[in-house]
């Protein structure tokens, strides 16, 4: 299993991005380096190891960008769920505050079939106001949340006391 240690040295701290106050955690150093990606590919889907996926959900839009390489790793669908107004048919919606903002997310209602067993995947953790609100749209579908992954969490912020009992796994913990 590849070390986590050069993806933290690969992240780049921005201060006071998209506002003042906030240190934005900038991952485009380890999407532009195919084996830091590929590493963190690796670590992401280890978190579903020997269990069955039916789909892995990834939240707009950095999410998609680990979640939809995740899923073709577990062999599994990919299913987005969608900052408002993206997506074209019936949709379930949930509105939630992240570190910097507010926002609706919504997912469409057949993305996923009651008792699916689903793996969720974003970027970062932090708040937990966005997971959260992911969580809270598969759970009116029915899904079966097998975990909840995430490359970054912000451990300070405390959002995991946001995602009830889930199982979750971070890869890189900032305390
Ligand atoms: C970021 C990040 C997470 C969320 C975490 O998304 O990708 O989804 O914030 O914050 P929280 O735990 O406080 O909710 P953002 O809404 O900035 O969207 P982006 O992926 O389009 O940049
Ligand atoms: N999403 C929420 N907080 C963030 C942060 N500090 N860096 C990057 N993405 C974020």
């Amino acid at each position: 299993m590849p070390s986590p240690d050069s993806l933290r040295s690969a992240i780049r701290d921005v201060v006071d991005f998209p506002k003042p106050g906030i240190v934005f955690k900038d991952i485009t150093p380890i999407l532009g380096d195919a084996a830091l990606f590929r590493d963190a590919i690796t670590l992401l889907a280890a978190s579903a190891e020997g269990q069955k996926i039916d789909k892995v959900v990834g939240i707009d839009a950095r999410g998609f960008i680990f979640a939809s390489a995740v899923a073709d790793r577990l062999a599994a669908g990919f299913v987005p769920v969608r900052k408002k107004g993206k997506l074209p048919w019936k949709t379930c919606q949930v509105a939630y505050s992240l570190e910097y903002g507010e926002s609706v997310v919504e997912l469409h209602q057949d993305a996923v079939s009651p008792g699916e067993s689903v793996l969720l995947v974003d970027d970062l953790l932090a708040t937990g106001g966005t997971a959260g609100a992911a969580l809270e749209l598969l759970d009116q579908l029915g899904a079966n949340v097998v975990g909840v992954t995430f490359l970054i969490e912000l451990g300070f912020l405390g959002g995991r006391s946001k995602l009830g009992d889930h199982k979750i796994d971070s890869i890189l913990v900032y305390d």
